[in-house]
C-alpha cells in the first residue's frame, strides 16, 4: 500500500526519537492506520553532524524547500525548535494544504492562534501534544477525556529540566551549575536553558494548557513568571529540614470570568504527591467540578517520550486523512464563527 509520506525539520533530540519510533514501532503504526509511515527528508543545520540515529545520508538536506514544498509529502513534523523561521515554515506548509504535528511550545503559545486559523482555513490538521509534559497525553486528555467537565483550576510541574535540577540538588546536594550541565546533555533542556531556568518554558506551556482547558485566549504577558535561578543549595535545605520540597509550580485557575497564570518556585509539604514527582518527570493535576482531581504523571522531556506524543500525533493525523476529516485540540477563535452547526452536519 502507498506509504503516508513524513517530512521532518530537525533531527535533534526529539527528531531522533521520532525517527526511532517510526522505524520500531512500523507494525503498530499499520494495524493503528492501515498503511506504511515513511519519512522522506529531513531539515538539519549541518548534514555530516554525527547522530544518534542511522538515517539514509541522502534524506538530509539543509534547504527547507526540499522538505516543506515536497507535494509528495502529505505531513510536516517540526522538531527544530525555534520561533519567526519556523513560524514562517509552518505557515507555508499549511497553505500547500500539508498538515503539521509540532512540539514547539514556543511557538505555540506565540503564534498557535495563527497557526490554528490558517491550518482551518485550508482544512489541515495541527497537533502538538508534545508541546506540553513530553510523554503525558496531557492535551488529549483535557479536550476529549475532560470534555465534558467545566475545568476549575490546572497545577503541575510542567518543565522537566528545572525539575532536574531541583531533585539533584536537595537530594545529592549537587551545584546548580553540574547539574544544569547534565540536564543539557541528557537532552532535556532547550537550545538556550534561560527559558527553563527562568520559568518561561513553564509559563508557555502553562498559558497552552489554560487555554485548552478553560477555552480562553490566554496572553503570555499576563502570566507571572518567577523562575529558579535564585534559590540556593542553602534554600533547599532549610526546607528540607522543616519537611517541604522546592518545585516550579504552574498555576492557572479561573477568577471570574478571568484565568490567573502563573509559575513560581513553591514550597510544598513532602506529603504533597507533587513533592514526589522527580527528576525529569512532569505532573498535571486537573480540578473539574465534576471529575474532582485528576492528576496525569510522567515523563516530561527526553528524547523517546516526547517522540512517543509526536508520533501519536501522527497516527491522529492519518486516521483523520483517513477520514476525509481534519481537527486540532481547539479551534481558533476567530475561526470559530465560521464553523458548521452540528444540525447542518448531521443533515446530510
Ligand atoms: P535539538 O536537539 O536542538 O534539535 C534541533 C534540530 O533541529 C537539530 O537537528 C538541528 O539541526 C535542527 N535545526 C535547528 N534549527 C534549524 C534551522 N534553522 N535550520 C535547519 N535545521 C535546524 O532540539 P530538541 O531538544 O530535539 O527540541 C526540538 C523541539 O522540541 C523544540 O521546540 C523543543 O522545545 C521541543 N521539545 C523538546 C523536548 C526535549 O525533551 N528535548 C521535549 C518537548 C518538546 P542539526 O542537528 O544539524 O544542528
Ligand atoms: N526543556 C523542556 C523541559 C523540554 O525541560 O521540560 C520539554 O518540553
Amino acid at each position: 500500500e502507498k506509504p503516508i509520506l513524513v517530512g521532518l525539520l530537525g533531527l535533534g533530540t526529539v527528531g531522533s526519537g521520532v525517527v526511532k519510533i517510526i522505524e520500531n514501532h512500523q507494525e503498530r503504526l499499520m494495524h493503528q492506520v492501515g498503511c506504511p509511515v515513511q519519512i522522506k527528508k529531513i531539515l538539519v543545520r549541518d548534514i555530516y553532524k554525527k547522530r544518534d540515529v542511522q538515517v539514509d545520508p541522502a534524506m538530509l538536506t539543509t534547504n527547507a524547500t526540499d522538505v516543506i514544498d515536497d507535494p509528495e509529502i502529505d505531513v510536516i513534523i517540526e522538531v527544530m525548535g525555534g520561533i519567526e523561521e519556523t513560524r514562517q515554515y509552518l505557515l507555508r506548509a499549511l497553505r500547500q494544504g500539508k498538515h503539521v504535528v509540532t512540539a514547539n511550545k514556543d511557538l505555540m503559545a506565540l503564534y498557535g492562534s495563527e497557526l490554528l486559523t490558517v491550518a482551518a482555513e485550508h482544512h489541515c490538521d495541527l497537533f502538538y501534544e508534545a508541546s506540553v509534559a513530553g510523554g503525558i497525553p496531557i492535551l488529549r486528555s483535557l479536550v476529549d477525556g475532560l470534555a465534558s467537565d467545566h475545568i476549575t483550576k490546572l497545577m503541575g510541574i510542567v518543565n522537566g529540566t528545572t525539575n532536574y535540577i531541583l531533585t539533584k540538588m536537595c537530594k545529592y546536594g549537587a551545584s546548580y551549575e553540574d547539574v544544569l550541565a547534565e540536564a543539557q546533555a541528557l537532552g532535556y533542556a532547550e537550545a538556550d536553558p534561560t527559558a527553563d531556568v527562568e520559568g518561561l518554558d513553564a509559563a508557555r506551556k502553562m498559558a497552552i494548557l489554560a487555554r485548552l482547558g478553560f477555552s480562553m485566549n490566554i496572553d503570555l504577558e499576563d502570566v507571572q513568571v518567577k523562575g529558579i535561578t535564585s534559590i540556593t543549595e542553602e534554600d533547599l535545605n532549610y526546607a528540607k529540614r522543616l519537611g517541604y520540597t522546592m518545585k516550579l509550580i504552574g498555576i492557572a485557575h479561573r477568577n471570574g470570568n478571568k484565568v490567573e497564570v502563573s509559575v513560581q518556585p513553591t514550597l510544598l509539604p513532602d506529603s504533597h504527591p507533587l513533592a514526589s514527582v522527580n527528576d525529569e518527570y512532569n505532573a498535571v493535576y486537573v480540578y473539574g467540578e465534576a471529575v474532582g482531581e485528576t492528576m496525569f504523571y510522567g515523563p516530561g522531556a527526553g528524547s523517546l517520550p516526547t517522540a512517543t506524543a509526536v508520533v501519536s500525533d501522527l497516527v491522529a493525523v492519518m486516521k483523520n486523512m483517513r477520514l476525509g476529516v481534519n481537527g486540532h485540540y481547539a479551534v481558533a477563535p476567530q475561526y470559530e464563527k465560521q464553523l458548521k452547526s452540528p444540525a447542518e452536519i448531521f443533515s446530510k
